[in-house]
């Protein structure tokens, strides 16, 4: 023991720690997931006993200074968006020697994209709950200057206990910021989740919200993004392709309620000008749906939804990237 410490006590020192040790106030227990450039371990608030999750930027990263800048911006936007059920609630953010980090609220269950390899579609009820769900907290994002960015199947988590929140605002931005693209010019984001005007302008906006969580909808509907392809360049020119709409959704699920469709469509609409006003008009929209008669933020999934949770070893979160040209 007192051989571990030391040891962590010298990599500290060195500013080459390894995340688990030395986040004050915060025990750290397993890795839970792994993404392109930051760690996420479940751990431990020491005085409430609190669970939390962590996100700690990669060891491979110290060093990388626009890594280090995109976790630090990353903990700047949650600090400021804390108001939400729908939103992942970010707890502190610090430096543990050279690695900046994110302690958040541990949000029990499973990703969309988990539960889709399990269940392959939700049904109608479920997909209008998750819709619900995410229009809220992108609502929110919105009001508070924030696009997200980054909406897609495996940013959202859902909880036994029903609760739906958004995670992951590692690309987030205000929308008043002067500089659109924080980190360059290269554009980010995963082909699949992203509207053709963001494409062509490179200009996040809520209307391209709006686009990815209609994209993740069309996903939990059908089993499948509306565009896909072999590779992410056939991808993209399906998104730009302004004569190319989603396919229709009940012929792929019968169970999805024409309204849903209807609804789902429309944030998929490539002109901008056809596609709902904002995610307060898709909001108010849905909240017009028959097959939502309860407008409570916390909506009990249906039995059988309780997501499980996946214990073997860490989870790898992939982030796709593409340059803008
Ligand atoms: N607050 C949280 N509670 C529980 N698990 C989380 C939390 N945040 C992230 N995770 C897990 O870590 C994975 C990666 O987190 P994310 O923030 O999306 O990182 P990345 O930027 O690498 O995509 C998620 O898919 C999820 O499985
Ligand atoms: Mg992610």
């Amino acid at each position: 023991m007192l051989q571990t410490l030391s040891n962590q006590s010298q990599r500290a020192a060195s500013g080459i720690m390894t995340p688990p040790s030395l986040i004050p106030g915060f025990a750290l227990h397993d890795k839970i997931a792994e993404g392109g450039f930051a760690e996420i371990y479940d751990g431990e608030e020491l005085i409430s006993k609190k669970k939390v999750a962590i996100k700690i930027l990669h060891p491979r990263h110290h060093t990388n200074k626009s890594e280090f800048k995109r976790l630090i911006h990353e903990g700047g936007i949650g600090m400021r968006i804390r108001n939400h059920d729908n939103v992942v609630k970010f707890l502190q953010v610090g430096k543990a020697g050279r690695a900046p980090y994110i302690v958040m609220e541990f949000i029990e269950g499973q990703t969309l994209r988990e539960i889709l390899r399990d269940r392959k579609t939700l049904n109608d009820r479920e997909v209008v709950v998750l819709a619900q769900a995410l229009a809220s907290g992108v609502h929110y994002m919105h009001g508070e200057g924030i696009v997200h960015k980054d909406i897609k199947p495996e940013n959202v988590m859902l909880s036994p206990d029903g609760t739906i929140k958004l995670i992951d605002l590692g690309f987030a931005e205000s929308l008043t910021s002067v500089k659109w693209s924080l980190f360059g010019r290269s554009l980010e984001g995963s082909p699949a989740y992203m509207a053709p005007e963001l494409l062509r302008s490179k200009k996040p906006s809520p209307a391209t919200d709006l686009y990815a969580v209609g994209c993740t909808l069309y996903e939990a509907a059908t089993g499948s993004a509306p565009f896909t392809g072999h590779s992410d360049q056939e991808v993209l020119q399906k998104q730009l392709n302004m004569n190319l709409a989603a396919g229709s959704i009940r012929e792929k699920n019968q169970e999805i309620s024409p309204y849903t469709e209807r609804l789902i469509l429309n944030a998929l609409e490539k002109n901008t000008s056809n596609r709902y006003k904002s995610v307060d008009e898709f909001r108010l929209e849905l909240r017009r749906n028959p097959h939502l008669n309860n407008s409570s933020k916390h909506i009990p999934l249906p039995t059988g939804f309780a997501p499980r949770r996946q214990n073997s070893s860490a989870r790898s979160s992939s982030r796709n990237r593409i340059s803008g040209t």
